[in-house]
């Protein structure tokens, strides 16, 4: 009875298992695979930034607007962008930098949070100082950023629409 069972049982692993592969080729598979991801495309720091830098304006104008909604997305669209630096750059040691960010976004989400235009001036121009402060502390101070002047897009409603 037991050697019937044991023979059913190796039957099953056997049929179940298909093929072995031997280890070469498996080897071969993992190497292929860490080349692919190796060489899959990464955003680099600078195109983050680019993205940053776009939020950073659509921010102003929303939130002197009053317009607390679309401030509240544009403040989040750079703390994602913040949050994939950490993930995606991390061969860039200017990343150990990017923490002094965080107390002038927390000081906007609060400004949103009261709905105060007063509020959101002084957090935007403590974020834009950080922006330079840490551009200063990572060489990168020729890179100088401003509060924007003029709308950074014609075909984008800053203001607060009637619903
Ligand atoms: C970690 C500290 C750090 C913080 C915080 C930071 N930056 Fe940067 N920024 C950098 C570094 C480093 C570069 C250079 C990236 C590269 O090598 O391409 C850069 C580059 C830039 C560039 C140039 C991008 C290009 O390719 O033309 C812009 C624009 C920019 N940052 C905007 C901002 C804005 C706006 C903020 C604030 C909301 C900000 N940065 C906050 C470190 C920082």
């Amino acid at each position: 009875m037991k050697i019937w069972i044991s023979a059913i049982v190796l039957y099953l692993v056997a049929s179940c298992g298909g093929p072995v592969q031997d280890t070469a080729s498996l080897q071969a598979q993992v190497d292929s695979l860490q080349r692919r991801v190796e060489n899959s495309y990464r955003p680099g720091l600078g195109e983050f930034m680019s993205g940053i830098q776009v939020h950073h304006a659509k921010l102003w104008f929303a939130g002197k607007a009053g317009n607390w909604g679309l401030a509240d997305f544009e403040t989040k669209e750079i703390q994602e962008a913040i949050d994939d630096i950490n993930l995606y750059c991390t061969d860039r040691p200017e990343v150990a930098s990017l923490p002094m960010i965080k107390a002038p976004l927390d000081s906007i989400y609060e400004a949103i949070h009261n709905k105060s235009t007063v509020q959101f001036k002084s957090g935007f121009l403590l974020l834009t100082n950080t922006c330079n402060n840490c551009h200063r502390a990572t060489k990168h101070e020729f890179n100088v950023i401003q509060i924007p002047v003029t709308p950074p897009f014609t075909n984008q409603i800053f203001e607060k629409q009637p619903k």
